[in-house]
């Protein structure tokens, strides 16, 4: 991995910027990206270049398919390539159905679906010309589940609707030496769910479990793994 380079969506905190930091460790370079708090990302850039490696930090409201494509094409033109893109970014909104706004209800799906969709269109010319890809796409641990949320409807819908993307994507680009794949993790330390405690493995995940389980799929010695479903969630409502 040391000639890689990597694009973490979303990671000037949380999740996503253990995984860029751990990135870090094995590639050449990561692309940080954020949306407002500069500080943190720069504090995240910082951190890396102190271990010797590349990196930078991106601005870009992924909200937006411009800001997705944007997003993209400045981190390709900075590092000129992208072989690794996690698209981590995925806010939750836990509030019962009937009193979802269709605003909430659109940024839900905007933020976790359609902008690993607009991310994903945008990285693939280039990878595919180049033969060689990893898109990690972060779900949650009940993705798989086709039954009622009520009150994380959009974010559920969302998630599912992600990973029926992962594997699609995954099928028409396996030829091209791309796998997609997608890690789902399940209630987390300063995570965003209700702590429900009842965890199997008796602990709730730290970011560090998450982002063994992204370090594992972009490896080499996952090449004949895509379109699959890491959950990453100790046993808890899987
Ligand atoms: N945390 C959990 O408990 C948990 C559990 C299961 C699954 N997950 C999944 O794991 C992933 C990471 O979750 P997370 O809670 O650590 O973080 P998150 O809320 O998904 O992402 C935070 C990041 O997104 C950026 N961001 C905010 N608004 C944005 C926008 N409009 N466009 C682009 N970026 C924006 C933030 O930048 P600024 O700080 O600059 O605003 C920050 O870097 C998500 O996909 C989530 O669904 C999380």
């Amino acid at each position: 991995m040391k000639d890689k380079i990597a694009l973490v969506t979303g990671s000037s905190r949380g999740i996503g910027r253990n995984i860029a930091l751990r990135l870090a460790d094995i590639a050449a370079g990561v692309a940080i990206h954020y949306k407002s708090d500069r500080r943190a990302a720069e504090d995240v850039v910082r951190r890396i270049k102190e271990e010797g490696k590349q990196a930078a930090f991106f601005c870009a409201d992924l909200t937006k398919e411009s800001g997705a494509s944007g997003l993209i094409k400045n981190v390709e033109g900075k590092f000129g390539k992208i072989d690794i893109l996690v698209n981590n970014f995925g806010p939750v909104l836990v509030k019962p159905w009937e009193k979802v706004t269709a605003g909430e209800w659109e940024y839900i799906l905007r933020s976790n679906l359609g902008s690993a969709l607009c991310c994903v269109k945008a990285v693939l010319p280039d990878m595919r010309k180049r033969k060689w890809g990893r898109i990690i796409n972060l779900g949650y641990s009940r993705a798989e589940h086709l039954v009622a949320f009520s009150t994380i409807t959009p974010y559920a819908i969302a998630k599912t609707g992600l990973l029926i993307l992962t594997r699609t994507v995954a099928a028409s680009v396996a030829s091209d030496g791309i796998t997609v794949n997608m890690v789902s993790p399940g209630l987390v330390e300063e995570g965003v769910f209700p702590k429900d405690r009842n965890v199997p493995k008796g602990r709730l995940g730290k970011f560090e479990d998450i982002s063994e389980a992204v370090l594992f799929l972009v490896s080499k010695k996952a090449d004949f793994i895509t379109g699959t479903n890491l959950i990453v969630a100790g046993g808890w409502k899987t």
